[in-house]
């Protein structure tokens, strides 16, 4: 190689570096989503009546904000499933433009990972078996909790003392509180109710609002524009009654977040 294009072959593998190291872990923007054409989403569907299974398609109240919000966006929505703590290390690493899992955001996901507003506020509840002494949560204190691994209902019951058996997907924790190898399946609350109309009388949920969950959708740090335009839609749809609409759809009473 003469030393002139050795030069410029250094020179080029330099600045290739530098805008790497400019441009590398960087936010998403609207821009990249809308000339792809398409918005990728993480996705955990075992969680109806957010996003579940109905045959090989995921179905459910994300799932219809989900549409509206790529519809205004004018993209299309490719969903990729996976279990529930893999989707949103899976969004800060950049593999997906949106994580789509019924996330509450909290304090701590907020410093790795960008949030839309909240577009509706659940609450972790608990599960038991039809005819468990379980009757509140003061009862859940020497028992053995089944919950999600990765959610808040783990952290919570962790942070509360409460024996804890994770479990990667919620059939696996509902399995395990029908066939009795948990005391209590502790799970959001309208999860809950939807798991319980699938179980019939076997299983009963408790009235008792333990925390408080704003949902919202999830983006690598940094996604600013695609966070503007997403929250665009959602307030939106909150302002002209679609997001109650759908909610209602799926027999579920729509708990504004503050906005
Ligand atoms: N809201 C809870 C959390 O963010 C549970 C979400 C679980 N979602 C799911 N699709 N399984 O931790």
């Amino acid at each position: 190689m003469k030393k002139a294009t050795k030069l410029m072959t250094l020179v080029l593998a330099l600045v290739l570096a530098l805008s790497c190291f400019a441009g590398c872990g960087k936010g998403n923007s609207i821009e990249a989503v809308q000339k792809a054409g398409v918005i990728t989403v993480a996705t955990s569907p075992d969680f109806p009546p957010f996003e579940s299974l109905d045959g090989d398609q995921i179905v459910g109240i994300e799932v219809d904000v989900m549409a509206i919000i790529a519809e205004e966006l004018g993209v299309d929505v490719e969903y990729v499933q996976m279990d529930f703590d893999s989707v949103l290390p899976g969004v800060q690493a950049g593999k997906f433009d949106v994580g789509m899992s019924g996330i509450t955001v909290t304090a701590e996901r907020e410093e790795n990972a960008d949030f839309t507003m909240p577009y509706f506020l659940a609450s972790q509840a608990i599960i038991v078996p039809a005819g468990s002494d379980i009757t509140c949560k003061a009862d859940l204190t020497g028992k053995l909790i089944a919950v999600q691994t990765g959610t808040t209902a783990e952290s919570y019951c962790m942070d509360e003392g409460y024996e804890v058996q994770a479990y990667q997907a919620n059939n696996d924790a509902a399995s395990a509180l029908t066939s009795g190898k948990v005391d209590a399946w502790v799970v959001d609350n309208e999860v809950a109710v939807a798991f319980a109309a699938q179980l019939g009388d076997a299983v009963i949920v408790l009235d008792e609002k333990m925390t408080s969950e704003p949902y919202a959708f999830a983006f690598v740090k940094g996604s600013e524009t695609l966070v503007e335009a997403f929250n665009e839609v959602i307030v939106a749809m909150i302002e002209d009654g679609t997001m109650e609409a759908i909610f209602t759809e799926y027999g579920v009473t729509y708990v504004a977040p503050e906005m």
